[in-house]
């Protein structure tokens, strides 16, 4: 018998249509995929990581009002031009880089907010039938192997089917995240998911493995959002999709490595910020404890 070849992850889906309510009035004009971590906007790193993922295409999920995200990845060769004439190489190649993923990146207008689910359905025209990544606008994970990369390894182990990036979370924030309850497998960080809830209270959660802002997930779920009534807030949500796919096909967590911050809140953001300066180079300095106790 012939194992049937696994289909490529050929694309990536960045939900990005949420007005950051947890993050207004900053994200007023400024959408919060827009607030800058170190040299670049959030959203520039999540595209990045998506790339590094191996995937050809990043859709990203915007709503009317977010024209900077567009207008993040439209080329403007006289920056370029100008760059080089003032003699700012480093500059300059940060802008052909940019450019590059640019020419990567498709926008998709999700005009109503009808929540996770349906935003993510607005990407199946651009995706078509094949297997895809969705990195939540959300979340920026600091890890040694770029996250989403570790979710498409984790397809070559374990086949076709979907897989969720899990974190383990205090059970007392449960109603934050979609929970995830399961049996580890063979190998360590993998584990088959036997259900899934969309932010239930501690109590009633079913375990403490949230889902944790990425997702490889089959084209099988477009279906189940297409005919899927309202959950939790009133809203089609991811989370009941997958959970609808339990037993159709296989459904795997992954523990991954490395560290998510939150930044569509404040605080989050700002914990990321130090987090990020403090591993790179360049802006370690600017972190260290010295410099801190002068501020
Ligand atoms: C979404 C998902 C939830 C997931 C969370 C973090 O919730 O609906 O299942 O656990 O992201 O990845 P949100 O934070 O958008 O309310």
């Amino acid at each position: 018998m012939t194992i049937p070849a696994l289909a490529p992850v050929r694309s990536a889906v960045i939900p990005a249509a949420g007005f950051g309510t947890r993050f207004l009035p900053a994200s007023k004009a400024v959408p919060k995929e827009m607030n800058v971590v170190l040299d670049r906007p959030a959203v520039q790193w999540l595209v990045e990581e998506a790339l590094a993922a191996g995937v050809e295409e990043v859709v990203c999920i915007i709503h009317p009002r977010k024209a900077p995200l567009v207008r993040h990845f439209s080329p403007v060769p006289e920056l370029i031009e100008a760059a080089r004439r003032a003699g700012r190489p480093a500059v300059e190649a940060a802008l052909r880089r940019l450019e590059e993923l640019a020419g990567r990146v498709r926008f998709v207008e999700q005009s109503e907010q009808r929540g996770l689910g349906h935003a993510v359905l607005c990407a199946e025209a651009a995706v078509g039938d094949a297997p895809f990544l969705v990195l939540l606008g959300d979340a920026l994970v600091r890890s040694r192997t770029p996250c989403a990369l570790q979710l498409v390894q984790a397809r070559e182990r374990l086949g076709r089917g979907c897989i969720l990036g899990l974190e383990q979370v205090p059970r007392r924030l449960t109603d934050r995240y979609g929970i995830a309850a399961g049996e580890p497998t063979e190998i360590e960080g993998d584990w088959r998911i036997t259900d899934l809830v969309e932010k239930p209270t501690p109590a009633a959660a079913p375990g403490d493995l949230a889902v944790a802002g990425r997702y490889l997930l089959e084209p099988e779920v477009f279906e189940r959002l297409r005919t899927l009534a309202p959950g939790k807030g009133g809203e089609i949500q991811l989370t009941d999709a997958i959970r609808g796919l339990i037993g159709e096909m296989p459904v795997h967590g992954l523990v991954y490595e490395g560290k998510r911050y939150d930044i569509g809140s404040p605080e989050g953001y700002l914990a990321a910020c130090i987090a990020f300066a403090r591993r790179d180079p360049r802006f370690r300095k600017v972190v260290s404890a010295s410099v801190f106790a002068k501020c």
